[in-house]
């Protein structure tokens, strides 16, 4: 009997361990930028900050109709994706900031019925290096606390570009 619990036991590790590693494949860039928009821009000279860099943000168009939106208390669909380009901060002899080489990409896409993701409110946080892999981090500590004030544009911080 004790066999028995201890073979459930390991086999219950396993299945854990699995799923943890899944989870954390089956998210990669979008390859298709043409259902893709940038959205806007940020740009954060200052070294001592998280977030330093240059960050080109994109949505696709699934989230897109929210996104212009002008109503109070916004919810975007699952599937919606926001990623972020981050440059290096490259100041000119001109003075001018201009973007250097990628250093990360930053990802959010809105899955609410998962249950991994529902302590960053329904959005999966993931960071990628440069060339696609994913950067171990946890999304609570590394992205989520600075997003949650914002639940009423639910956790997205950008607004559309000014025309
Ligand atoms: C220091 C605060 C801070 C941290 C930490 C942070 N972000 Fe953000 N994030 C921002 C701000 C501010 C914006 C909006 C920038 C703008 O308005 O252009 C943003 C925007 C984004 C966007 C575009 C959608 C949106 O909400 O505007 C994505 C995607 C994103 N962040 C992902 C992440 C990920 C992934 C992490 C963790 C690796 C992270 N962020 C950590 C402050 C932060």
């Amino acid at each position: 009997m004790i066999k028995t619990t201890k073979i459930i036991f390991i086999g219950l590790i396993c299945l854990f361990m699995v799923g943890m590693v899944i989870s954390r494949q089956d998210v990669e860039l979008p390859d298709d930028m043409s259902k893709f928009s940038h959205v806007n821009t940020l740009a954060v000279p200052d070294e001592e900050s998280p977030i330093h860099g240059i960050h080109q943000f994109y949505l696709n168009e699934k989230g897109m109709e929210v996104f212009t939106s002008d109503k109070e208390g916004k919810k975007y669909p699952d599937g919606t994706i926001f990623f972020g380009r981050v440059y290096k901060v490259v100041k000119t002899d001109e003075g001018w900031i201009k973007e250097g080489d990628l250093v990360a990409v930053t990802y959010m896409r809105k899955e609410s019925d998962s249950e991994a993701v529902q302590n960053t409110g329904g959005w999966r946080f993931v960071m990628f290096n440069p060339d696609g892999s994913v950067k171990d981090i946890d999304p609570q500590k590394a992205c989520f606390h600075c997003h949650k004030p914002h639940e009423k544009s639910d956790f997205v911080i950008s607004t559309p570009l000014q025309k």
